[in-house]
């Protein structure tokens, strides 16, 4: 028996003896994937957030890769932050990251990036009122630990993105 996922949509098949390893081990030591940050180990930092998704329900979701064990993973699809950038082109919130100087070591770069592509995907396909945008960014990035900056270029980045994703002008993949 084996546990079979994919991860940036190539099929991974891990023993069952592994159902215990975690998830970030696992793309750091098995596939070479390191873009996905370990930093505090028990689940409160999320620089690990990757995102998975379960059939039938195609809509992901942001997960803390220090703290999933394999197991959990069968049948799923797993992205990671090497997925992003696309034939060596940024994704929108790259490029918003770096021109609004939002990061300074970058450790917890990529845990935003995939949380803030989320929410925006989000949006895309679920708008929520203007007044309401503000909200749904904290709840999106507001939990992830920066231990550089004071966080607000990473909302100031994002805030545009989101804005033109509720009105359907892009900010889209
Ligand atoms: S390293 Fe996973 S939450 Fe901090
Ligand atoms: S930029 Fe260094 S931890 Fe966020």
């Amino acid at each position: 028996m084996s546990i079979s996922f994919f991860v940036n949509g190539v099929l991974q098949e891990v023993e069952d003896s592994r159902a215990e390893g975690r998830l970030i081990d696992y793309l750091h030591d098995d596939l070479y994937l390191t873009g996905t940050k370990f930093c505090c180990g028990i689940g409160v930092c999320r620089a690990c957030t990757v995102t998975v998704s379960k059939p039938p329900n195609p809509v992901p979701s942001p997960v803390i890769s220090c703290s999933t064990v394999l197991a959990t993973l069968d049948g799923s699809h797993v992205s990671t932050i090497e997925s992003v950038a696309r034939d060596g082109v940024l994704d929108p919130v790259q490029e918003a990251f770096l021109h609004n100087f939002s990061f300074q070591c970058g450790y917890c770069t990529p845990g935003f990036v995939m949380a803030a592509r989320l929410l925006l995907d989000r949006l895309a396909v679920a708008p929520v009122p203007h007044d309401q945008l503000d909200e749904a960014i904290h709840d999106a990035i507001g939990a992830h630990i920066c231990r550089c900056t004071g966080y607000v270029r990473y909302y100031e980045a994002l805030r545009p993105l989101a804005e033109a994703a509720i009105v359907g002008e892009g900010a889209a993949q």
